[in-house]
């Protein structure tokens, strides 16, 4: 985005949408790793409730809770200066109507210091946004593979293929008319992820959703190489973490078998 020190702004998404600025943004769960993406110009960051795969360890995000996500949120909005931070609305959290969707989105601003919600679903979750908003919460969307649904869509699969394309442009429309500032294309064709581009005025942000999108969003877990096993194929590794502290703590245990930790510089007189 275009200031690298201004404080990001929803209007600066559309701002860099307008002028062909690609947005950058990755998931946060803590103070540190908040600290380090928003130093190093980040423009959002999603305290997604992935944190159910990668901080709680449960097997997929269904069980995460507003009570579980609500501190994390609390972590990484007080730890960025510039950064725009969006928080997750849980499975269960938003569903039933729109005054549970805005009731738990005034829990997550008041109690966290985040900047806007975001929450999973096309035409289903319209409304939901569309009070969200009235109310004056920022509300970025998210169609394609919604991962709290990924019972009913029969696991991580591709969506919007062929002649699903047309649906999932109708839910990018819907979500854009109920005022969302942006939204999430995941795990969806380059081809159906450009039209939907083409076709809205706000920004597209693409987790799998090839380069034709506004911006890319990457759980910071799988972009690090700290994720264990397996990465979705769109996953592009930038360290290995994994490696890197597997390295360490055998050094540190060794160490301390040793005795060559600590030294004479790590002691007190
Ligand atoms: O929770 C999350 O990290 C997400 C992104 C993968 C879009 O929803």
């Amino acid at each position: 985005m275009a200031d690298p020190k201004a404080k990001v702004r929803t209007r600066h998404f559309l701002e860099a949408k307008r002028n062909g600025v690609r947005i950058t943004g990755l998931t946060s769960y803590d103070t540190n790793t908040a600290a380090i993406f928003d130093e190093a110009g980040i423009d959002f960051l999603l305290v997604g409730d992935s944190a159910g795969n990668t901080v709680l360890g449960y097997d997929t995000t269904v069980p995460v809770t507003t009570d579980e996500l609500i501190p994390l949120a609390r972590a990484v909005a007080s730890s960025v200066r510039r950064a725009f931070v969006v928080a997750d609305l849980p499975f269960g959290s938003y569903e039933i109507n729109a005054e549970q969707a805005l009731a738990t989105s005034i829990r997550f601003m008041k109690e966290t210091g985040a900047h806007a919600v975001k929450l999973e679903g096309g035409r289903r979750s319209a409304q939901q946004i569309s009070r969200v908003v009235e109310a004056g919460i920022p509300v970025m969307a998210h169609i394609g593979f919604t991962p709290q649904s990924e019972h009913r869509l029969g696991g991580h699969r591709v969506q919007g293929r062929g002649a699903d394309a047309e649906d999932l442009i109708l839910d990018a429309q819907a979500v854009e008319d109920a005022g969302a500032f942006a939204v999430v294309l995941e795990m969806v064709p380059s081809d159906t992820a450009r039209r939907v581009t083409e076709l809205l005025e706000i920004p597209t942000i693409g987790v799998g959703a090839g380069p034709h999108v506004d911006g890319q969003l990457m759980v910071w877990t799988d972009f690090a190489g700290l994720t264990a096993g397996r990465v979705p194929r769109f996953v592009k590794r930038y360290a290995d973490l994994r490696g890197a502290l597997t390295e360490a703590v055998t050094t540190f245990r060794a160490e301390v078998a040793s005795g060559d930790y600590p030294a004479r510089e790590h002691e007190y007189e």
